[in-house]
């Protein structure tokens, strides 16, 4: 048995981190509570999606749309004693719009290689198909799915269905990671596995949308193994160049890069050696040169880094439409809820600028 000296010190930094992502996910949440929301919960037929549905209910900061056999779904709330009075259930099967959204996925995607046969008896009766149309026609703000499924499962209705904001060619996802002293958002974390450079410049400028919506600026670090072209190879300049792709559509914005991690985020580095760069170790915005990186780095600084992680954020859709990490659990489903709706908050603000 390993004997931890000085547990009492550990016990405090890691209860101190906690708290500062409680904080924050608080502020989340009254924020979102100032305007509610209708938001989809794609998978009725699981416990802790009910569980959080109440939760949500009970926060007041949204009307959970739980999609499922109406029976089956109250059924495992009585057996599991959540109460599920505010929230709405909706059977797909059932619903008297199947047969209007069948038609809408089918004029969507027939040139896609779907069929009307396809559509009807088949996709749209899928929770995840549903709940898109649902957010697309108004029925609904916003939605959360992929508790149960793989993350390229749950994402892909929604990029079959939804459309991105009129700047962007592809989404991307972000986590924040909360530490004790500071939040930085890393991204893209789950999306696009091998951006180019103009793919990793709308991940940059979606990251800086996603901390406009809780009222912060960006300061994005545009990550590499390199300094500033210390190494010039395509994949280093691949990151250079995404950074002016930034700089020139937005000179206001705070970016610099390439640069590796630690001359991102600890600023005696900078100052040192590269006072010239936008960022001075303070980035609060991390994007990564691929997928790997990204997805590698935001698991590694909560496993090892003890960062709380919030998330994944989906960036770029027109609508709020979210993936949760797989098995989420109870408190993690309620955070992604509170985000999905201040999402739907500026995108309805924005909606003439973002949306076609
Ligand atoms: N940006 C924009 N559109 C895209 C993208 C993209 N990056 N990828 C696919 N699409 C579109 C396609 O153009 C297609 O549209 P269309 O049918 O209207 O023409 C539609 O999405 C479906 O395309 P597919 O070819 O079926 O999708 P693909 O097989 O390329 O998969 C996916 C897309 C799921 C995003 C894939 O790139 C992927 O697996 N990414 C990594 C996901 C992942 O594993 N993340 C890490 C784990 S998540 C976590 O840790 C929380």
């Amino acid at each position: 048995r390993v004997e931890i000296k000085d547990w009492d010190k550990y016990k405090d930094v890691l209860e101190s981190r906690l708290s500062i992502a409680k904080e924050f996910t608080r502020q989340i949440i009254n924020k979102a509570r100032f305007n509610p929301k209708k938001i989809v919960m794609a998978e009725g037929n699981y416990e802790k999606i009910l569980r959080a549905s109440q939760k949500i209910v009970e926060e007041g900061f949204a009307t959970p749309v739980i999609l499922g056999d109406e029976a089956e779904i109250k059924e495992l709330a009585d057996i599991n004693n959540i109460n599920l009075e505010g929230c709405e259930i909706i059977d797909p099967a059932k619903s008297d719009k199947l047969e209007e959204y069948a038609e809408q996925l089918f004029n969507q995607r027939q040139r896609k290689g779907m069929t009307k046969v396809e559509a009807k008896r088949r996709l749209i009766r899928i929770t995840n198909y549903y709940g898109s149309m649902m957010v697309l026609n108004g029925e609904a703000d916003c939605m959360l799915t992929g508790f149960s499924r793989s993350y390229p499962e749950s994402v892909k209705p929604f990029l079959e269905t939804v459309p991105l904001q009129k700047d962007y060619k592809v989404p991307s996802g972000s986590y924040f990671m909360v530490f004790k002293e500071n939040i930085v958002l890393c991204a893209d974390t789950t999306v696009n596995i091998d951006p180019d450079a103009e793919q990793l410049a709308e991940i940059a400028l979606q990251s800086t949308e996603t901390w406009k919506k809780f009222d912060t600026d960006a300061k994005i670090a545009m990550l590499s193994f390199t300094n500033f072209g210390s190494v010039r190879i395509p994949r280093t300049k691949k990151v250079s160049d995404a950074m002016k792709m930034v700089k020139e559509k937005h000179p206001e914005l705070i970016i610099d890069g390439d640069m590796q991690a630690d001359t991102a985020t600890y600023p005696p580095i900078a100052q040192d050696a590269f006072p010239f760069s936008a960022i001075q170790g303070d980035a609060n915005t991390l994007v990564f040169p691929n997928l790997e990186a990204g997805n590698i780095a935001y698991k590694l600084l909560y496993r090892l880094g003890g960062g709380t992680a919030i998330g994944p954020i989906l960036q770029g859709f027109c609508k709020s439409v979210h993936v949760l990490q797989r098995g989420s659990d109870v408190n993690e489903i309620v955070n992604m809820a509170a985000i999905a709706v201040v999402d739907a908050h500026y995108k309805e603000q924005h909606k003439d600028e973002i949306c076609k």
